[in-house]
């Protein structure tokens, strides 16, 4: 990207910005009685600032109607979270019937793994990136233990070459070209949390499913990042959460995602709890659990309103603005930021995001050029100036200018900040 080092080309970017007054549709946080710069919507996303009004109007909803607030409410608790569907279908480019929000992250990918890993004799692994984020190691492994397994032998991880940061599209087919006869499920990131790196979905799921492997994806940092369009990839299950890119705030309710193929398949083992049985039989209780056609069938507990409101603040954010102009903003914030840092620190840092824009999101994850706890301390003292970015153990800085409410002056501060902080 070209770009000029001066304040006055931010400044101009932002005069030219499309997009740029969607910024006042959220709240930014305060330090020292202005505008802190807030780069960490990887982490936590901001509070957009209709949410008060969604969570009152349940409030409001629940003193005057209690129990009839199922029902008889403008928005009834009842079908509540079927309000969400379509906006999140088109993030993820599924079909509304592929899609249902519903737990959090971590809950669905059991789920999910609950009917999507079945491992049988030969066929027993699951393939997942090094260093994946703990939760679903953890999650992975345990499953693969809940099945008898040893994760020793049933869990393969694939990483980077030596001397690299990020894994290549190329190893992940030959690793699967390898072993794919004895991979059930493949379990990867669509970002990745640590590097930001973006995998090729398409081409990954292609691969994996020509050897019979069953393929998911968590998108924790890349829904509401990077568009998608899990349909047509014949992506076979996805989760998600929303406090991130989707700005739902902490705790907010997660999504799923299940290929149509999947979606009358009403005898795939799975854990049932009355919100994924038949809407029309669900409050006679007959005995037998009878799924909804689709994602919604994955439902256990109804849905937690105060949870799910928040998603009615934010996603229309999204539907007005559309991914393809955020995609667009955000190409060109993050190599605005990727650009400068070359610029005028070159020699002080190392980015370990791709530098193919098609591989990433926003988030550029960076190395300081010092000691681990030198560089701990330039995180530290970016902190102390109202530098919202963060801190992954040993040595990441994780900085993502969200094209919904960061600007080039952002950016452009961002980057005189990190300056000082290394002086
Ligand atoms: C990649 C990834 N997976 C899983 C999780 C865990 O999410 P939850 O606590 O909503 O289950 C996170 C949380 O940040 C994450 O970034």
């Amino acid at each position: 990207m070209n770009i000029a080092t001066e304040r006055t080309f931010a400044e101009q970017q932002d005069a030219a910005d499309s997009l740029a007054p969607l910024r006042a549709e959220f709240f930014i946080p305060q330090h020292a009685g202005s505008n802190s710069l807030y780069l960490c919507g990887h982490s936590l996303g901001l509070q957009p600032r209709g949410v008060a009004r969604v969570l009152n109007d349940e409030l409001k909803h629940w003193a005057e109607f209690a129990v009839e607030g199922h029902f008889a409410s403008s928005r009834p608790w009842l079908p509540y979270h079927e309000q969400l569907t379509k906006s999140l279908a088109t993030l993820v480019g599924a079909q509304p019937l592929e899609v249902v929000a519903m737990n959090s992250l971590t809950v669905n990918l059991h789920l999910m793994l609950a009917s999507f890993y079945r491992p049988q004799p030969g066929r027993e692994a699951i393939l997942i990136e090094q260093r994946a984020f703990s939760s679903d190691q953890y999650a992975v492994a345990s499953q693969i233990r809940h099945h008898g397994l040893d994760p020793k032998t049933a869990l393969i991880e694939i990483g980077p070459r030596a001397g690299e940061d990020t894994i290549r599209t190329e190893d992940i087919c030959s690793l699967i070209e390898r072993e794919g006869h004895r991979i059930a499920t493949v379990m990867l990131a669509g970002v990745q949390y640590l590097t930001g790196q973006r995998f090729d979905i398409e081409t990954i799921t292609r691969c994996a499913r020509r050897h019979g492997c069953v393929v998911g994806f968590d998108l924790a940092h890349a829904i509401g990042n990077v568009p998608l369009r899990l349909h047509d990839w014949d992506v076979d299950f996805a989760v998600w959460c929303s406090y991130k890119y989707l700005n739902s705030g902490p705790g907010a309710i997660g999504g799923c995602y299940v290929h149509e193929r999947h979606a009358r398949s009403l005898d795939l083992p799975r854990f049932a709890g009355w919100w994924g049985h038949d809407k029309d039989s669900r409050f006679q209780m007959p005995a037998e659990f009878r799924p909804i056609p689709g994602a919604e069938g994955w439902q256990l507990s109804n849905p937690p309103i105060l949870a799910a409101a928040p998603l009615l603040a934010s996603l229309p954010l999204f539907d007005s603005a559309g991914m393809d102009q955020l995609r667009a903003k955000s190409l060109r914030l993050t190599g605005y930021l990727e650009a400068l840092l070359q610029a005028r620190l070159a020699n002080a840092l190392s980015i370990i995001t791709p530098s193919d824009p098609e591989a990433r999101g926003c988030q550029l994850s960076i190395r300081l050029r010092r000691s681990p706890t030198a560089a701990r301390a330039t995180f530290d003292s970016l902190s102390a100036q109202g530098v919202f970015c963060d801190w992954r153990e040993p040595d990441i800085i994780r900085v993502a200018p969200v094209p919904l409410y960061n600007s080039f002056l952002d950016v452009w501060q961002f980057v005189a900040a990190l300056e000082q902080a290394l002086q």
